[in-house]
C-alpha cells in the first residue's frame, strides 16, 4: 500500500505538466456570430492593415510583371527564339494569376486592392523593361524574379503565423517565381 502510495507521488509533478489541448470557445463563438464572414481571424488581427499593404505591393509588382512580360512576348516574336517569346507570355498570364489571388485575399481580408495605373510602377518592386534584345529582356525578367523572390521571401517571413491563410498564398506564389526564375536562368546559358 505504501509502496503505491509512493509511485503516485513520484508521478505528481509530470501529470501537474500536461496543459489539456483545448480549444478557444471564445474564438469559434466569433466565427460562429459571423457565418458570411469567410476570414474572421485574420479581420480582427491587428497586422490587418500591414498585411494589406504588403499585399497592394505584390499586387502592383505582379501587374508591372504582366505588362513587362506582355511587351517581351510581343516584340521578341519572330526573334531567334520564338519559343522564348511564347514563354513569356505564359509567364505573362501566371503573373496575371498572382495578382488575380492577391487581390482576392486583399477583399477577403477587407481591404481595397489598388490597380491605379499611374502609381504602379511607384508601388512595384519590380521593374517594367522595354528592352529589343531578346538576352537583355530574359535578363530583365531575371532580374524581376529575383526581386520578387526576395520581396515574397520578406513577407512570408514578417507574416508568419500572424495570418497562415495570406502567408501559404505568399508561399505557393514564391514557388511560381522560383521556378520562372530557373526558367530564365536555363534560356540565358544557351
Ligand atoms: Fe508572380
Ligand atoms: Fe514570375
Amino acid at each position: 500500500m505504501l509502496i503505491k502510495k509512493d509511485s503516485i507521488l513520484q508521478k505528481a509533478p509530470q501529470a501537474a505538466a500536461h496543459v489539456q489541448l483545448a480549444l478557444d470557445e471564445a474564438a469559434i463563438e466569433v466565427a460562429r456570430r459571423s457565418p458570411d464572414d469567410s476570414a474572421v481571424a485574420s479581420r480582427d488581427s491587428v497586422w490587418r492593415q500591414d498585411i494589406i499593404e504588403l499585399l497592394n505591393g505584390a499586387l502592383a509588382t505582379e501587374l508591372v510583371c504582366v505588362l513587362r512580360y506582355k511587351r517581351h512576348h510581343f516584340t521578341a516574336d519572330g526573334m531567334a527564339s520564338p519559343k522564348i517569346a511564347e514563354e513569356f507570355g505564359v509567364h505573362a498570364a501566371e503573373e496575371a494569376a498572382h495578382a488575380d489571388r492577391l487581390a482576392t485575399r486583399i477583399v477577403q481580408l477587407g481591404g481595397e486592392p489598388d490597380f491605379s495605373p499611374d502609381s504602379l510602377s511607384r508601388r512595384s518592386h519590380a521593374a517594367y523593361d522595354d528592352s529589343a534584345d531578346l538576352k537583355a529582356m530574359i535578363k530583365a525578367n531575371l532580374v524581376a524574379e529575383r526581386v520578387a523572390i526576395e520581396s515574397y521571401g520578406q513577407m512570408v517571413a514578417l507574416i508568419g503565423d500572424k495570418d497562415p491563410t495570406t502567408r501559404r498564398l505568399l508561399e505557393d506564389i514564391l514557388a511560381d517565381e522560383q521556378q520562372h526564375a530557373e526558367e530564365l536562368k536555363g534560356w540565358l546559358a544557351h
